[in-house]
């Protein structure tokens, strides 16, 4: 990637084209618990942009611009009340649609004409799985997408949020790119398949199969409507048998992940959120099918974190590396948590992280098993940018092809050809 191709897919503030495509997505703002019912408001900002989240008196949800458009106090100190949220400057009280629907200042309160004239900005909000979601778009909010994660019942349902202190496409790259697990992930005790507990070979050693991990992974990916589809294959096991992984790329900033009730009982996703360019929270969801999740036992299994979602391993810590462990048991020496298992999240911190604020990518090196996260880059390209992926031409014909013309060449050529008016280069004549 040159420079401009990497501002492209960074660059998410307000006009930016990423950051355009983004706001035509809900997307994860908050948390529901950090705007109890009775609570204060919550300053926020998101995709560059700086915001205020609250609940008014009658539990409607609200975000609006942080500054108010009488003469830009900072309303996140505001007083809830009166069916909304008031400025303490002076007084002006907003809904959660953003009117004006007092200026106590005025005679009057102002008049409808005056308070009509003004609107603070203001983003519609839903809330699902414990999350609130906002849609900061033009125009009307699409429907809010039917993601089982989302609209199963909220007791089966987990929803976090971490700090990353770099921009929001290294930690989603860092999803899409399977070839990590085998090692940032690593440790002994983590059951491997076809090995026991705590005997589960280094990624490089070789396994009853005569072959590593890492030496016998093959990957796969294939476009979907969402986005991406990725498989990663790992052969080290007996004979007959292998180790199958899927995820998923939905555009433009979530994946998804097996998490913590594999098989059919459930799956987790991270969400990827910018702050702003160097910033962004990890939103993490799972869900289970058979049965409620234990919401504080996977609160737990989380390494420690601040109250306002900072984790507590971080990189000024040098996020607690232990070259101890490191010789013992784990691949990076990192992430051990009090309760004694490791956590991912960290881990991944870790990685994404040390990329820098934003990471050069004029200078990588990518592999075929970086084919996910180059496939990825791809699909957001088009999204972004490309009139021509929106543009359908479907091939459809009936006609007589000479024998040695395969006819998926036959296909591709008329792919390209949609002149109207003349007969195009490649008509049969
Ligand atoms: S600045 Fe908010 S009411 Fe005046
Ligand atoms: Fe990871």
């Amino acid at each position: 990637m040159n420079v401009e191709e990497s501002e492209l897919l960074t660059r998410t503030g307000p006009g930016t084209p990423c950051g355009e495509l983004m706001r035509r997505y809900w997307q994860p703002v908050a948390l529901v618990e950090e705007i109890p019912p009775g609570g204060a408001p919550l300053p926020i900002r998101i995709l560059s942009e700086d915001l205020v989240l609250f609940r008014d008196p009658e539990d409607r949800i609200g975000l609006l611009d942080l500054h108010c458009a009488h003469r830009g106090a900072d309303l996140s100190y505001g007083r809830v009340e009166d069916g909304g949220l008031r400025c303490i400057y002076h007084g002006w009280l907003y809904d959660v649609q953003g009117r004006v629907l007092d200026m106590p200042g005025e005679p009057g309160g102002g008049t409808p004409e005056c308070r009509a004239g003004i609107r603070q900005k203001a983003y519609p909000c839903t809330v699902r799985n414990g999350t609130v979601f906002a849609y900061m778009g033009p125009g009307e909010a699409p429907c809010f997408p039917s993601y089982e994660f989302l609209s199963a019942p909220v007791d089966h349902g987990f929803a976090i949020k971490l700090l990353h202190e770099c921009n929001y496409l290294q930690a989603n790259e860092g999803n899409i790119d399977l070839s990590h697990l085998t090692f940032l992930h690593y440790t002994r005790f983590n059951r491997g398949i076809g090995g026991e507990v705590g005997s589960r070979p280094l990624p490089t050693q070789k396994t009853v199969s005569g072959r590593s991990a890492a030496g016998s992974e093959e990957f796969d990916v294939e476009l979907t409507g969402h986005g991406l589809r990725s498989y990663k294959l790992r052969r080290d096991l007996e004979e007959q048998q292998y180790h199958l992984y899927i995820t998923q790329f939905v555009l433009p900033n979530c994946t998804t992940f097996p998490g913590t009730f594999r098989g059919w009982r459930g799956y987790g996703v991270n969400w990827h959120v910018p702050i702003d360019d160097t910033h962004h929270w990890k939103f993490t969801f799972e869900f289970r099918r058979d049965e409620p999740v234990d919401k504080e036992k996977i609160r737990n299994s989380r390494a420690g974190m601040t109250p306002d979602y900072r984790a507590l391993i971080n990189k000024e810590n040098r996020y607690r590396q232990n070259r101890e462990l490191m010789a013992r048991e784990s691949y990076t020496g990192i992430g051990k948590t009090t309760a004694g298992r490791y956590n991912f999240q960290v881990q991944d911190l870790w990685a994404t992280e040390g990329q820098g604020p934003v990471q050069d990518r004029t200078g990588e090196h990518l592999m075929p098993s970086d084919r996910a996260v180059v496939a990825a880059r791809k699909v957001l390209f088009n999204a972004i940018r490309d009139p021509e992926a929106n543009r359908f031409r479907l091939v459809t014909l009936n006609e007589v092809i000479p024998d040695s013309k395969h006819w998926r060449e036959r296909a591709r050529e008329l792919e390209g050809d949609v002149t109207f008016g003349a007969a195009p280069s490649s008509a049969n004549p």
